[in-house]
C-alpha cells in the first residue's frame, strides 16, 4: 500500500518532518523507497542532471512521464508526485487537466506538482476537482526562470514577502495537499508555515519548513556542473564513479579483466568435436 496525501497532512500537527526526495529511474525509486522516503518527486529538475539541458524549460511531457513510470515500478511504499513541465498547464484548460490525468493514468503517479502562486491557483483548484492531488510550488520557480532575471532569493523586499504569503494562501484555498517553499528567506519561509495548515517542504528555505526536499544527485553528489549553497553532500559519487571507471579501464588494457571468475566454461568433449567439426 502507497502512502496517500492524508497520511502527508496528518504529519504537520503530529510535528513529523516531511520527507522528499528526487528520484528519475528505477534502480534510484528502489532505493529511496526502500529508505521509507514517504514522498518522490520526479522533478523536472531531470532536464539538468539526466538530460544534460541548461534549464527545466525544454523538458517535455514524453520526456516527464517516461522517468514517472520508470520511479513507479520502483517504488511500492512512496508516494509520486510526477512534475508537470513548463507550458504543460499554462496554455488551455483542457490541456492542464488532460496533462495532469496523464501522469496518474499513463505514469501510475499519485499526484502532480504545478509552479506558481495566485497566478495559477484557479489551474490547482480544476486540476484537484478532477480528483487528482496536487503539490504547489512557490518562491524560486525555475519554469519563471527568463521572468524571474535568475536563480535568485525570492520574497526578500515586503512587498515580494506580501506576494509569496498571498502565493501561499491561494495554494493552500485551491487545494493543494503540500507546497514547496524555494529559496526564500528562514524567517519568511517559517511565517508561512506557521499559517498555512497543509506541510510546506522547503528547499533553501530554512528550518521552519514542515518537511524538506532535496535533488538527490545533490546529496550523491553525481551532478557537478553547480552544487546549491542549500545542497547538503553525503557522498561523492562522481569521484567514487571516476575512480572505478578508470580501474576497469586499466584492468581491462592490462588484462586483469575479466578474469576466470568471470568467464563461462563448457563441455570440454563438446568443444573438442566442435573444434574437429570446423578443421
Ligand atoms: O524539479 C525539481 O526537482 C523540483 C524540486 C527542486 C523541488 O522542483
Amino acid at each position: 500500500m502507497r502512502i496517500n496525501i492524508n497520511t502527508i497532512k496528518e504529519m504537520k500537527p503530529k510535528g513529523q518532518k516531511v520527507v522528499m526526495l528526487t528520484a528519475y529511474d528505477y534502480s534510484t525509486a528502489r532505493i529511496v523507497d526502500e529508505a521509507n522516503i514517504p514522498l518522490i518527486l520526479v522533478g523536472d529538475s531531470l532536464g539538468m542532471v539526466m538530460l544534460g539541458y541548461e534549464s527545466t524549460i525544454p523538458v517535455t511531457m514524453e520526456e516527464m512521464l517516461h522517468h514517472t513510470r520508470a520511479v513507479v515500478r520502483g517504488s511500492g511504499k512512496a508516494l509520486v508526485v510526477g512534475d508537470m513541465p513548463f507550458m504543460s498547464y499554462q496554455v488551455c484548460q483542457d490541456e492542464d487537466l488532460r496533462n495532469a490525468a496523464r501522469f496518474i493514468q499513463e505514469a501510475g503517479a499519485q499526484a502532480v506538482k504545478l509552479e506558481g502562486g495566485v497566478n495559477i491557483a484557479s489551474t490547482i483548484e480544476r486540476i484537484v476537482g478532477a480528483g487528482i492531488p496536487v503539490m504547489g510550488h512557490i518562491g524560486l520557480t525555475p519554469q519563471y526562470v527568463n521572468q524571474l532575471g535568475g536563480y535568485k532569493i525570492q520574497g526578500k523586499t515586503r512587498e515580494a514577502a506580501t506576494r509569496l504569503f498571498n502565493d501561499a494562501m491561494a495554494v493552500e484555498q485551491a487545494g493543494a495537499f503540500a507546497v514547496v517553499l524555494e529559496t526564500v528567506p528562514a524567517p519568511l519561509a517559517g511565517f508561512i508555515s506557521r499559517r498555512l495548515t497543509i506541510p510546506t517542504i522547503g528547499i533553501g528555505a530554512g528550518t521552519g519548513c514542515d518537511g524538506q526536499v532535496q535533488v538527490i544527485n545533490d546529496l550523491l553528489g553525481s551532478f557537478s556542473d553547480f552544487v546549491p549553497r542549500h545542497a547538503k553532500r553525503y557522498v561523492n559519487i562522481s569521484e567514487i564513479t571516476s575512480q572505478a571507471v578508470s580501474q576497469y579501464r586499466d584492468d581491462v588494457a592490462s588484462g586483469v579483466f575479466p578474469g576466470h571468475e568471470q568467464e563461462f566454461g563448457m563441455d570440454e568433449e563438446i568443444f573438442n568435436q566442435f573444434v574437429k567439426d570446423i578443421q
